[in-house]
């Protein structure tokens, strides 16, 4: 089952010359602990915006070039929707992490998102697909906390498909 993690401004904005945006040690704790211990999938540009391999979490990277390679034994790189169709109908739950061209492409797949919303527009040149009403229901929303170091409103939200 794949469900999607985000963190996305209230103009939908997710990141900008492919870095993050906001500094919210809150929700890369959050992030942390969904998850920790699961599988990632991401895009290439995704992952290079990461700059190494997360600790205890395997990582499944598509990209389209078959040159790219990462040596690493918690790395898969793919090329193919076939490639993760096993994961995307077992039941353990698989984490689509983005970025903007991974949730547009797996989005019909998806079951379930974990939605940090920003309270604030940010500028940015990639955007979150619009959460269409019909297709999501809101099953839980929590404020975070804010603080010196977390000095923004948000909230962890959670959508499930209702069709
Ligand atoms: N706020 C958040 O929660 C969040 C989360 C993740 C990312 N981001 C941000 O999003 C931005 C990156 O997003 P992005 O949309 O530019 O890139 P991306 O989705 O991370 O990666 C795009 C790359 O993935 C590969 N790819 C995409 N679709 C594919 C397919 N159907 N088959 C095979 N390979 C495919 C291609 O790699 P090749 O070019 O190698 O072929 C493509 O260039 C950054 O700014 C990042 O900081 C934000």
């Amino acid at each position: 089952m794949l469900s999607i993690v985000v963190a996305k401004a209230k103009n939908n904005i997710i990141g900008k010359d492919n870095k993050l945006l906001w500094n919210l040690p809150e929700d890369l704790k959050h992030f942390k602990e969904l998850t920790s211990g699961h599988t990632m999938i991401m895009g290439r540009k995704t992952f290079e915006s990461l700059g190494r391999v997360l600790p205890n979490r395997k990582h499944i990277i598509f990209s389209q070039n078959p040159d790219f390679k990462v040596d690493d034994e918690n790395v898969e790189v793919v090329h193919s929707l076939l490639q993760i169709q096993n994961l995307i109908e077992e039941k353990e739950e698989v984490f689509v992490i983005g970025g903007a061209m991974i949730y547009n492409f797996l989005m019909p797949y998806v079951k379930k998102m974990y939605v940090t919303e920003i309270e604030k527009d940010f500028e940015g040149d990639t955007f979150f697909p619009i959460i269409d009403s019909e297709t999501w229901k809101e099953t839980s929303r929590e404020k975070g906390i804010r603080n010196e170091k977390n000095n923004l409103d948000y909230y962890f939200v959670t959508y499930e498909r209702i069709k």
